[in-house]
């Protein structure tokens, strides 16, 4: 079976002898971050962080607070959208909450039901795609080496790490956003196609990501790569009621976060709008789903 995967890429993570020097020749610098993870650079490669459980619950927390405080908090938008400092500081604080909590507790409410699925999606995710993925060139390349302590930026100092993974070229998000203010909308709207044909390609391979946000994708040359396999599934049931809800976003592009990248360019916008809806929609999926 693994052999008819390996026409592009490598089929498996390359297994390396040692780490790739530029991981230990320097202090490695903080490139991104999301709910469970914190993501650390060198030239050519990135190394994770998994975030833990208090962390996570923390930030989960603070995520849900902001929503809901959003339009009355003055910034309040701003922050949502670009994890600062400030965030990072709250984030500290409330962990410490979640700390001194009983774990028994914050377990049984909400926020540790929303842990759970958040953690579950990653670990689906993630075998999804070693399953499916690994070798269609539709994932950034992987190695794995001896555990090797590497310096980060931050409070943290090192970590150990025994993989890494291809640093791409900037997040989808980044590069519309740099795309926009040089006025290249025609390239903008190029991307933007190809962001549907990439979905559409998993969907053809039995995939779906429940988390398909811009920052979640990279851009490596002409192609765009699955950056974060968190929310991958492959159950018809729970693809359905998403798309369901999916159907009822009045504006696709606003909703992705491209409103004001789009603001002088309606047309695009509304090109964008008609071939999300036709294609993310249950009848959208179903045509590329196989059998
Ligand atoms: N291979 C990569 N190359 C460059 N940046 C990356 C890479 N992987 C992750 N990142 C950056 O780190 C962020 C968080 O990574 P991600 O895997 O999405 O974590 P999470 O599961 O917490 O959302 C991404 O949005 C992106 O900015
Ligand atoms: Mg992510």
């Amino acid at each position: 079976m693994r052999g008819m995967e390996s026409r592009d890429a490598p089929a498996r993570p390359t297994v390396l002898a040692s780490a790739p020097e530029e991981l230990t020749r320097q202090r490695l610098r903080r490139l991104g971050e999301g709910i469970g993870k914190v993501v650390y650079a060198s030239e050519h490669w990135v190394v994770r962080r998994e975030r833990s459980p208090s962390e996570i619950a923390a930030l989960i927390i603070i995520w849900r607070l902001l929503r809901k405080l959003a339009h009355v908090l003055p910034g309040g938008e701003r922050l949502l959208q670009r994890p600062s400092r400030r965030i990072r500081l709250l984030r500290l604080i409330v962990q410490a909450l979640v700390l001194v909590l009983p774990r028994g507790l914050w377990y049984t409410t909400h926020i540790g039901a929303m842990w759970r699925l958040y953690r579950e999606r990653g670990e689906r995710g993630e075998r999804l795609a070693r399953s499916r993925l690994q070798g269609t060139g539709l994932l950034p390349e992987e190695i794995t080496f001896p555990p090797t302590r590497v310096q980060v930026g931050g409070w943290l100092g090192w970590l150990t790490v025994s993989q890494a993974v291809e640093r791409v070229e900037a997040t989808l998000h980044a590069r519309l956003a740099e795309l926009a203010a040089a006025g290249r909308f025609d390239d903008l709207e190029r991307w933007l196609n190809r962001l549907l044909e990439f979905r559409q390609s998993g969907w053809r391979r039995g995939l779906f990501s429940l988390d398909a946000h811009l920052k979640n994708f990279g851009v490596c040359g002409d192609r765009i790569v699955l950056i974060d396999t968190g929310g991958l599934t492959d159950r018809w049931s729970e693809i359905e009621s998403r798309l369901e809800w999916e159907e009822d976003v009045a504006e696709p592009h606003v909703r992705l976060g491209l409103g004001p990248l789009l603001a002088s360019r309606p047309d695009i916008a509304e090109r964008f709008d008609a071939r999300w809806r036709a294609a993310v929609s249950r009848d959208g999926v179903r045509r590329h789903w196989p059998e």
